[in-house]
């Protein structure tokens, strides 16, 4: 049994995997609610499937399909559309197999990185460092390794989420390098599949690059509610045991998805969490119930990600209006105690300037444009206009929020002496 510092027993282990085992089962298959499942079914894809498959069908007879762009909102199904076309076809009983590298550009900050990534995957070996290598020379290595690793078969690389390297240096340079691939290569043969979720993105790209990437890009439109629920249906008739979802649950998940975020993602999730939640109370059933609170849960991890995100000055301002609303809980706060406490913990954070009255209101203003304080403007008579600043969200969220940023965790008990 776990203690608290009192010596009382406070969670009975034992006690709780013998009631969570003999209690009562929600989940079929909880890994088909995780984004990275690939479903059997995929409702209101049929278009863009039947296009990325005659699209890319010639490679099972060792014919370079053409490179093609996809395009669409978050959450419009481009990303599951690929893989689930990468199954079925390493799936068909060919003599050819293709081969797949999918590459989720977010999660390198250069194109460069890319390229390093790539000729790792492919060798198994990280023999490019991150950094510091000619473009030139990791090109040359990339095909001669191409060539001796997959003979004459079919390579498709798929650059997904492409459009958050569309601004950055070097990108049209390499992307076009990508696509020039095959002039080089003397066995195998390469097919690119880029991803964008930003509808406009290949405004800034070479001239050359649009043309390759063919006339006809696969667009994904954003689901209608009612396409939504379809997908609900299905993903829960594999994940839930029958009889588990109460009648209102998908509908509600569907319509909060759409409302809020928009998009299956958010939906799925909503959906998963109400699941775990129910499983938590060892309930029998999902119900609206926790939903909401899934919805409360989901909106919560949002904004504590959202504050872990924003410039350190930022997060810096939101101290402060911690600070005073957690020592002075009465004091009304206008924008000059913000300035004030602000030069006082810049202080403490090394590297951290001091900011103008002028900066500190930008932040202010950005602030309560996404909602996480209100800055009401009230008239002072002589003394001119101001600015009431509050939290609208729950300082327990914000506490949450800033304990977790490291520069920050350590002032957040810290008094300056006018408070
Ligand atoms: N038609 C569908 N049928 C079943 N599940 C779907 C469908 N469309 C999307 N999904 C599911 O919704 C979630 C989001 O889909 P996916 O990640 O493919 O979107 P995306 O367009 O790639 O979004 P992003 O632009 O954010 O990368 C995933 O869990 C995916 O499995
Ligand atoms: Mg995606």
């Amino acid at each position: 049994m776990l203690k608290n510092h009192n010596n009382n027993y406070k969670f009975n282990i034992d006690k709780f995997y013998k009631n969570y085992l003999k209690g009562p089962r929600i989940f079929k298959n909880r890994d088909a609610l995780e984004s990275s499942y690939v479903p059997d079914k995929l409702p209101h894809r049929d278009t863009q499937i039947k296009d990325i498959i005659e699209k890319t069908a010639c490679a099972l007879l060792g014919d370079t399909p053409q490179n093609f762009l996809c395009y669409g909102m978050i959450g419009t199904g481009k990303t599951v559309t690929i893989r689930y076309v990468s199954q079925k076809l390493a799936q068909e009983n060919s003599k050819i197999k293709p081969s797949w590298i999918y590459i989720n550009c977010n999660i390198f900050s250069t194109p460069y990185r890319i390229l390093a990534h790539i000729y790792n995957t492919i060798s198994r070996q990280d023999k490019i460092p991150p950094t510091g290598l000619l473009k030139d020379i990791i090109f040359k290595n990339l095909i001669r390794l191409l060539d001796s690793k997959f003979g004459n078969s079919i390579f498709f690389l798929v650059l997904d989420e492409i459009n958050v390297l569309a601004d950055k240096k070097g990108f049209n340079e390499i992307l076009c390098d990508l696509i020039k691939l095959n002039e080089n290569l003397d066995n195998c043969k390469t097919s690119l599949i880029v991803i964008s979720n930003k509808l406009k993105f290949w405004e800034n790209l070479d001239p050359r690059i649009i043309s390759n990437l063919g006339e006809e890009h696969i667009l994904f439109p954003l689901y209608s509610t009612d396409q939504l629920k379809d997908i609900l249906i299905e993903r829960s008739k594999i994940s839930f045991l029958k009889g588990v979802l109460t009648k209102e649950v998908i509908p509600l998940c569907t319509v909060l998805a759409t409302m809020k975020y928009g998009y299956a993602q958010k939906a799925l999730e909503l959906l998963r969490r109400a699941g775990e939640l129910a499983e938590r109370a060892q309930n029998k059933i999902i119900t609206v119930k926790h939903v909401r609170k899934a919805q409360k849960e989901l909106e919560n991890d949002y904004i504590k990600e959202y504050i872990k995100n924003l410039p350190l000055q930022a997060q810096i301002i939101l101290l402060s209006i911690y600070l005073i609303s957690k020592f002075n809980p009465e004091h009304t706060i206008i924008s000059g105690d913000i300035y004030n406490i602000h030069s006082k913990v810049a202080e403490l954070i090394p590297g951290v300037r001091q900011l103008t009255r002028r900066r500190i209101a930008d932040y202010i203003n950005d602030l309560s444009l996404v909602g996480i304080i209100s800055a009401e403007v009230k008239s002072m008579g002589h003394y001119g206009r101001t600015k009431i600043i509050k939290f609208d969200i729950r300082m327990k969220l914000i506490e949450k929020a800033l304990v977790k940023i490291d520069r920050i965790q350590g002032i957040l008990n810290y008094k300056p002496i006018f408070l």
